[in-house]
């Protein structure tokens, strides 16, 4: 879709209008719900041809192969990273696994960003070594020096920039040239930053993973997940992994994701905003050791982050100073918040919070705050009210680990 003068059309523009024909479904604005298994054929001939149809793009041929509103949500996820096309899967984990199943074999050598979500790790470290492939987890701060990990059989590296949990912002220029010149396969998960704020296939990566479950959804009401391919040749090889697997994304969750991606711009700047001014007032709090939002000036990467992304989103992190009353701070702290929901996963209209010790699984390097790990989801609420909630919880928090000392004292 262009401008009439041929410029590149505003955002908000291309999610409202991108992929929708209205005329073709009886003027209807958004496209009907296909669900279905099966798909008939009027003869012989046509379904005969249907075996050897390009399922990306041709005639449907079976539910779980494509149907319209799968279609519709590969075509405005593919041309938002500017890729070759795209395919969607039933949740974000899925598109984590695809393209790590269409690329590795056994005998092959696979990195793995150190600061990668918890379940890519589990794939990193028992899935994929019980089929022969040697994983190695690296630095996400590694850059260009990531070539000290090549070995002959170095096929994949999967990046994950920022980290969901820690927010390390990776090189991702520097480390995808170093790939290339070595002929060896990168894919990102890219779902804190959605396409509206970071273009990876420009920086010259192969694969990018949304778990279109977070932002582009919005709701916290349905799991999808897309891969979207920089050319042709790893679109197919991508499509027909999701075949061979079984993999589905279902009609009902393609158009709900369609109708929070129509919103997302709006909805992304407001958690962008909102997000920024609860990282500012934590950064003021004597309770809290550091903040870890990449748009922040006291964040490591905020450099990388400036060069490579045109926004934040609504998910950063804190470690908190270790405070007296241990465990019993933090449960009070936790349980006091009233707007923000204790529970996984982020992008929704809500406000979240979880917290981690990392200590156990970091290896690169070592994680070594004594203090948790606290992640915030902020959601589309009033920042202000989110900020007094944390402040109460705050003094819900001291209140509790001074009782502690008073009840060890007596
Ligand atoms: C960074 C990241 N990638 C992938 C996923 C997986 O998404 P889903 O929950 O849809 O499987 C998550 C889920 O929390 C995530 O945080």
């Amino acid at each position: 879709m262009q401008s009439l003068d041929g410029s590149p059309l505003g955002l908000g523009t291309r999610l409202a209008h991108e992929t929708r024909t209205p005329f073709a479904h009886h003027g209807f604005v958004n496209t009907p719900i296909h669900r279905g298994s099966t798909v008939l054929f009027k003869t012989l001939d046509e379904l005969e041809g249907a075996m050897r149809v390009d399922t990306r793009r041709g005639p449907y041929t079976y539910g779980l192969i494509g149907n319209p509103n799968s279609r519709e949500l590969e075509k405005l996820c593919a041309s938002l990273d500017g890729g070759a096309g795209a395919v969607v899967v039933e949740s974000g984990l899925a598109a984590v696994s695809l393209p790590l199943l269409a690329n590795l074999a056994a005998g092959d050598h696979a990195l793995f960003t150190d600061s990668c979500y918890g379940p890519t790790r589990h794939l990193a470290q028992s899935i994929l070594p019980r089929m022969g492939v040697t994983t190695e987890f690296y630095n996400p701060r590694i850059g260009a020096e990531i070539t000290r990990q090549f070995r002959s059989n170095t096929k994949f590296i999967l990046l994950e920039s920022p980290g969901s949990l820690t927010f390390e912002v990776q090189d991702v220029p520097a480390i995808v040239g170093a790939a290339r010149a070595c002929n060896i396969v990168t894919a990102i998960d890219n779902t804190w930053a959605t396409p509206l704020f970071m273009r990876p296939i420009e920086h010259g990566v192969d694969l990018v993973i949304h778990a279109l479950t977070k932002y582009q959804s919005g709701n916290s009401d349905i799991l999808l997940g897309a891969v979207i391919a920089r050319d042709e040749a790893h679109w197919a090889n991508l499509k027909h992994h999701a075949e061979a697997h079984g993999h589905y994304a279902h009609p009902d969750d393609c158009a709900t994701c369609l109708r929070g991606m129509r919103s997302l711009e709006v909805r992304l700047k407001r958690h962008e905003a909102s997000a920024l001014q609860v990282a500012q007032w934590l950064e003021s709090r004597a309770e809290v050791g550091r903040v870890l939002h990449p748009a922040l000036a006291s964040h490591p990467d905020h450099a990388i982050w400036r060069r490579d992304f045109t926004g934040s989103s609504g998910l950063f992190g804190c470690v908190l100073k270790p405070q007296p009353g241990g465990r019993a701070y933090l449960k009070a702290f936790l349980e006091g918040l009233r707007f923000f929901g204790m529970g996984f996963s982020w992008g929704g209209f809500e406000s979240l919070v979880v917290s981690s010790d990392l200590r156990q699984s970091r290896v690169a390097p070592p994680w070594t705050d004594e203090g948790p790990l606290l992640r915030f989801q902020i959601g589309l609420e009033d920042p202000r009210d989110l900020i007094s909630d944390l402040a109460q919880a705050f003094d819900c928090a001291a209140s509790a680990a001074k009782a502690i000392r008073t009840d060890s004292n007596a």
